[in-house]
């Protein structure tokens, strides 16, 4: 059997990666034009898939610029950052292990790294430091990249994934501020930040009191267009000798409200369902298993709501707009305007709630049909919708 032509669960690439023309553009043009560039979206929309195409494609056409790919979600501590983040950028400034040892004994001037190699030298390359050292001399390591880069003639380009969790180290409030100082310095070397958590990332990046506020540009990554999708969709159908109408197409990417991650996959659900062409059985028995599939993570996501909270999402999720008003309040056991201000602004900053077009709505397509059914026992089968 041949396996899904739609990718889910990790960043796609290639000929999984659709559209994304302008923003893609407009990422590489901001990167090698030394322009400073911060990306915010909830998860699972698509911001690291973005990130490494652009990636891929400055170092097939760009030799002179360096890339450094920085995860910070397993990241828990500074001396932990301050160490991959030398790492890294003494890993991308050569790829021959020699030269690599070469260049941390001429770019450091007070630290002193013991470096490891393993049987493969060139990837099995490591450093570590004294961790006393290096909260000492945190500034030469957050100007690694800029040294190397002038005497060498070369530029760096440094993109941190979930780069929110740096708010969440101890002593965070003072690093912010030498991070930001030494960084705003620096001529050859470009940083792309980006993360998930919006309510923190905004804080960081948007806050007229916070150093990096004004750090570079800031994107708001928006979804995929549901044309986009609907032709990305039927193509890959027809690749792997399968059919789907427009419109069967577009139930799919609109009832996932055209959120990345579930568009690819409920289509890959009703790929493998489908014989030759799918249908509204597929779909439905598709829709079904999905919101299954995801079902434990939703059931986390409410344990640690209030009943009060609980409620909130129940109004929400049954569309009423005028959430402050007697009658919903009344109607859903909500609490005071007080109560409800606030409950707002808590799932908000979890990302369960968002405003959207002035009416606060569910963020997750998913989770709001598993939702429906729990709470109201709709049948979300037959919810399919073109609009
Ligand atoms: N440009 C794209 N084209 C097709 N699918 C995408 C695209 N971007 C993201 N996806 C889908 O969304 C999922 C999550 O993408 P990812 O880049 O990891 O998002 P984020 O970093 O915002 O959490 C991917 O596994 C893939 O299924
Ligand atoms: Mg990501």
């Amino acid at each position: 059997m041949k396996s899904s032509p739609f990718k889910y669960g990790f960043t796609v690439s290639g000929k999984s990666f659709t559209n994304r023309e302008a923003e893609k553009n407009k990422l590489l043009n901001n990167l090698i034009s030394g322009i400073n560039t911060t990306i915010i979206s909830p998860r699972r929309w698509g911001k690291s898939s973005l990130v490494e195409a652009v990636i891929s494609d400055i170092k097939k056409k760009y030799p002179k610029h360096k890339t450094v790919e920085i995860d910070l979600f397993y990241v828990s501590s500074e001396e932990e950052f301050l160490e991959i983040f030398a790492e890294k950028v003494i890993k991308a400034s050569a790829s021959k292990w020699e030269d690599r040892i070469k260049n941390t004994k001429e770019f450091f001037k007070h630290l002193i790294p013991t470096i490891n190699l393993g049987i493969d030298p060139n990837n099995d390359f490591s450093i570590k430091f004294k961790w006393e050292e290096i909260t000492k001399h945190k500034d030469e390591i957050l100007n690694l990249p800029e040294v190397i880069a002038q005497k060498k003639d070369i530029k760096f380009i440094i993109s941190m994934d979930e780069f929110q969790n740096l708010a969440t180290f101890k002593e965070y409030a003072i690093l912010e501020k030498r991070i930001r100082s030494v960084w705003q310095r620096q001529k050859h070397t470009t940083y792309c930040l980006f993360g998930s958590k919006r309510h923190m990332m905004s804080e960081i990046f948007n806050n007229t009191s916070k150093p990096f506020y004004r750090f570079g540009d800031v994107i708001f990554l928006q979804k995929i267009d549901s044309i986009h999708w609907v032709k990305f969709i039927i193509k890959k159908f027809k690749e792997t000798k399968k059919e789907i109408t427009p419109e069967d197409a577009t139930i799919i990417a609109k009832t996932m409200g055209n959120h990345s991650w579930y568009v690819q996959q409920l289509s890959s659900y009703v790929w493998e369902r489908t014989e030759t062409v799918a249908g509204k059985a597929e779909i439905q028995s598709a829709i079904n298993e999905l919101v299954y599939a995801n079902s434990p993570f939703f059931l986390k996501e409410i344990e640690v709501l209030s009943s009060t909270q609980i409620n909130l999402l129940r109004a929400i999720a049954n569309n009423e707009i005028q959430l402050t008003s007697i009658a919903v309040m009344s109607k859903y056991r909500i609490g005071t305007p007080q109560n409800i201000i606030k409950n707002i602004r808590i799932l908000s900053n979890n990302d369960i709630i968002d405003k959207y077009n002035g009416k606060h709505e569910i963020l997750d397509p998913a989770f709001r049909l598993w939702f429906l059914k729990q709470f109201y026992n709709v049948d979300f089968t037959k919810m399919l919708t073109t609009d």
